[in-house]
């Protein structure tokens, strides 16, 4: 038998084997009829013939090859022991296959492995410890497969020699610092190119705790164009630099990440980026370079976000809190968060906004029907407030002293008959306080000193009315209003039989001087400022006035009984109707209806607060529901009057509810000077 004869019986044999192995659907463990040549195995384009590769497919080729080709061929699976015995292997290509999964041991002491190519197959993960022994690795190419996950030690510190790896098109969404692991050199003016684009990156993540090591000259490109970056925040870059405080910009150039290509929000959180960009020579350096383009939202939607817009284009919408119909933005460019609520048919002032890192809003609220300013709890971070054309008749001097950096307020056009004294904290020419119908008044003569510190102000000739005219509020004095209290009851003391002229002051100054002269005035000459509310020319009502006090106290009801409702009902020119529960009213179960009833007939709601009154559940809810009513529609309805056992009730006053409730409210006590000419004056004027 000639050697020619043995070999080809040998070959003969191996099919045998092959055909009786597929016959027998004996797992496929064959020898493979490859082509060697010059130290390659070549079995590229289906020669293989099997899909399930071991190290019995090459049992019979020589081990000292450097280079196996098996692409094109249709493997599904290679098994870890498969090129145990190529130790000198450099060059590995199992690209264009349809491999799902590398084993982790695959490449095991292929310490001279320069090349692998996986590309075009469809492998999922790429498992710790693939790369373990491949110190030589310079090229890796995975691109076209399903990679969606990297487990943590597959690119670790000893791939010194790597130069590319291309992971592209392929399904990962997340980032590591996989391309600064490597320890290659930095000075080989090589540059290692980690290509990640087309992929669905869109989170940064560090589960391999790498921290910055970054030197100079930086050698690495990470591609990850074309991905799903649409959040830019600078703690994905951060995260890697605990305790960095130095400039975004520099420290995320030198990542030489390009993420061109990708559906970056260009909100806020970009805008720190690209401020410092725009305040670095780097504007103007390589610009085609860098041409980053927003995503959304859809008005900047692909403008270059590093050159072309604005700074304060950089907003972020804050939903969360943010009273209805309103905008709130985090604005960096100013430093604050913006709440626009313009025309929004808002009443009353949000209870709260939402939360925000500056400490400093800027709250927009004109356009509205707001009758009140009081405190808030966010009203000491206003820095900027508007709320001009409302119907705002008061602020509280709270709110005002509340807002440490107020600078810049707009009131104009409401109603307010004087603006708090703790105004003068911020300078007039920052205040625009016009279209208001001030009455001149004792209480704001202040208001001349605050205008004339500020030559400049356009506004500087804002009027008062006094007494039908209109007087520069810069111009009026206190002489002028006759503000001293003692001048006026010294002059209503000599009575009208005294100098024409003290009367005829007197009779100016009813509208304009404090409480007690108005309620002399009015006791003097019966001359009331005004019928002040609605409700009082409401011919529907049936009660002047609805008491509420503490039924089970004792003294309380005596009180009520022989002095309020005998001085009021019986003893004065104009007799009050008074509604009184426990005289007038229904007892039992129908109790509270009744009540709210005849609260709801009535013009003003007398609360009388004494020490008792706190711990009856029928008072509780009376004075609740006299809030209400005192709230429901402006001053068409009842008003709530406080009356204060003695003194000492002021302590219950200090607490919420009530602080807030007596806020703006007339509160007085049987202790008062005047008390009764005080009562009688906060009474309707004409009685039912
Ligand atoms: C590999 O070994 C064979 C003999 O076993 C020898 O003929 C061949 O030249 C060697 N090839 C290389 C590339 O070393
Ligand atoms: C293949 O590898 C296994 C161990 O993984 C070994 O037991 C077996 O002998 C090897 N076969 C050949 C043909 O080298
Ligand atoms: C890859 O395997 C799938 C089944 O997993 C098969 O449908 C497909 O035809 C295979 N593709 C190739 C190129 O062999
Ligand atoms: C691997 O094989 C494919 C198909 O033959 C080829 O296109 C590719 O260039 C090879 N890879 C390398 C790194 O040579
Ligand atoms: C990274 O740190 C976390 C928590 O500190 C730890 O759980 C994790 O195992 C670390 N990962 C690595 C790869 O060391
Ligand atoms: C892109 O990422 C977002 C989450 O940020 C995700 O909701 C969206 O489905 C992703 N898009 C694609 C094409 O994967
Ligand atoms: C980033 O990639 C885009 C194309 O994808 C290219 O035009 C641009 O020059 C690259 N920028 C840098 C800084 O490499
Ligand atoms: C914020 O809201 C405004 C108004 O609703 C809208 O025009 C803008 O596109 C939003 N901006 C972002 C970044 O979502
Ligand atoms: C508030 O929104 C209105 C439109 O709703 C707009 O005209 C106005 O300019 C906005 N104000 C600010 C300060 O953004
Ligand atoms: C402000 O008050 C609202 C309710 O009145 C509350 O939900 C919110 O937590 C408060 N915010 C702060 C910062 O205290
Ligand atoms: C406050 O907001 C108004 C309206 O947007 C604006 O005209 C004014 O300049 C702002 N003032 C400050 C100090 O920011
Ligand atoms: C007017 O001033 C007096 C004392 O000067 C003060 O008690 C009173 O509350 C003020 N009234 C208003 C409406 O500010």
């Amino acid at each position: 038998m000639t050697k020619q004869n043995f070999a080809t019986k040998n070959i003969f044999k191996t099919e045998m084997l092959l055909a009786v192995c597929i016959f027998l659907l004996i797992p496929v463990e064959v020898s493979a009829t490859c082509v060697v040549n010059a130290g390659v195995i070549d079995c590229t384009g289906g020669t293989l013939g099997t899909t399930i590769v071991t190290n019995a497919t090459f049992d019979n080729y020589p081990p000292n090859v450097t280079a196996i080709h098996l692409s094109n061929n249709d493997i599904e699976y290679i098994s870890s022991n498969t090129f145990d015995k190529f130790y000198n292997l450099l060059d590995l290509n199992i690209s264009h296959n349809n491999i799902t999964y590398l084993e982790p041991n695959v490449l095991e002491y292929k310490r001279k492995l320069e090349t692998f190519d996986a590309s075009f197959n469809k492998i999922e993960k790429l498992p710790n410890n693939l790369f373990r022994d491949t110190f030589s690795l310079i090229n890796i190419d995975l691109k076209v497969n399903n990679i969606r996950d990297i487990e943590p030690n597959v690119f670790h510190k000893n791939l010194i020699n790597l130069q590319n790896v291309n992971l592209s098109n392929n399904s990962l969404t997340y980032f590591e610092p996989w391309p600064y692991i490597p320890e290659v050199p930095y000075n080989d003016h090589i540059d290692l190119i980690f290509d990640l684009r087309n992929n669905l990156i869109f989170s940064f993540k560090n589960s391999m705790n790498w921290t910055y090591n970054l030197r100079e000259p930086y050698e690495y490109q990470v591609y990850l164009q074309n991905n799903n970056i649409t959040k830019y925040k600078d703690d994905m870059i951060l995260q890697y630099h605990p305790g960095y405080t130095g400039d975004v910009l520099t420290e995320f150039l030198t990542y030489y990440i390009n993420f061109t290509g990708n559906p970056v929000i260009c909100d806020c959180e970009v805008y720190n980026l690209v401020s410092r960009l725009h305040n670095s020579f780097f504007l103007y350096l390589r610009v085609d370079s860098y041409r980053y383009r927003c995503g959304s939202p859809s008005h900047l939607a692909s403008q270059d976000f590093f050159h072309n817009i604005e700074l304060s284009e950089f907003v972020c919408n804050k939903t969360d809190k943010c009273p209805p119909g309103c905008v709130c933005q985090e604005r960096p460019h100013i430093n604050a968060m913006v709440v626009n609520c313009t025309g929004t048919g808002l009443t009353t002032l949000p209870e709260e906004l939402p939360e925000e890192r500056f400490g400093r809003i800027h709250l927009h609220l004109d356009n509205n029907n707001i009758q009140h300013f009081t405190r808030k709890n966010y009203t000491s971070k206003i820095v900027n407030l508007t709320i001009s054309n409302n119907k705002l008749s008061y602020f509280s001097s709270d709110a005002r002293t509340s807002m440490k950096n107020l600078a810049y307020l707009d009131i104009s056009g409401n109603s307010l008959s004087f603006v708090p004294k703790e105004m003068q904290s911020m300078s007039f020419d920052k205040t625009i306080v016009t279209g208001n119908p001030f009455q001149c008044d004792c209480n704001m003569t202040w208001m001349k000193e605050w205008i004339n510190v500020s030559p400049g102000a356009t506004d500087r000739d804002i009027e008062c009315n006094f007494d039908g005219k209109y007087k520069k509020i810069r111009d009026i004095t206190r002489e002028l209003l006759l503000c001293t209290f003692e001048g006026i009851a010294i002059g209503l003391s000599i009575g009208l039989g005294s100098l024409l002229a003290v009367v005829i002051g007197v009779a100016i100054t009813a509208k304009r001087c404090p409480y007690e002269t108005k309620v002399l005035v009015f006791r003097f000459f019966g001359i009331h400022p005004r019928d002040k509310y609605k409700v009082d020319t409401d011919t529907n009502k049936e009660h002047d006035v609805y008491i509420s006090f503490d039924i089970e106290d004792i003294q309380v009801r005596q009180w009520v009984k022989t002095v309020f409702l005998k001085k009021l009902e019986e003893e004065s020119k104009r007799k009050y109707k008074i509604f009184c529960p426990g005289r007038d009213g229904s007892v039992g179960d129908d109790e509270a209806t009744d009540l709210i009833t005849n609260m709801n007939k009535s013009r003003r709601i007398v609360i009388l607060l004494s020490p008792g009154y706190f711990e009856q559940q029928m008072r509780i809810f009376e004075s609740d529901q006299a809030e209400v009513e005192h709230n429901a529609t402006g001053d068409a309805n009842c008003r709530v009057i406080y009356l204060l056992w003695n003194y000492r009730m002021k302590k219950n006053l200090e607490q919420e509810p009530w602080k807030s409730r007596a806020e703006g409210k007339r509160i007085l006590c049987p202790d008062d000077k005047f008390f009764w000419h005080k009562m009688r004056y906060e009474l309707p004027f004409k009685t039912v």
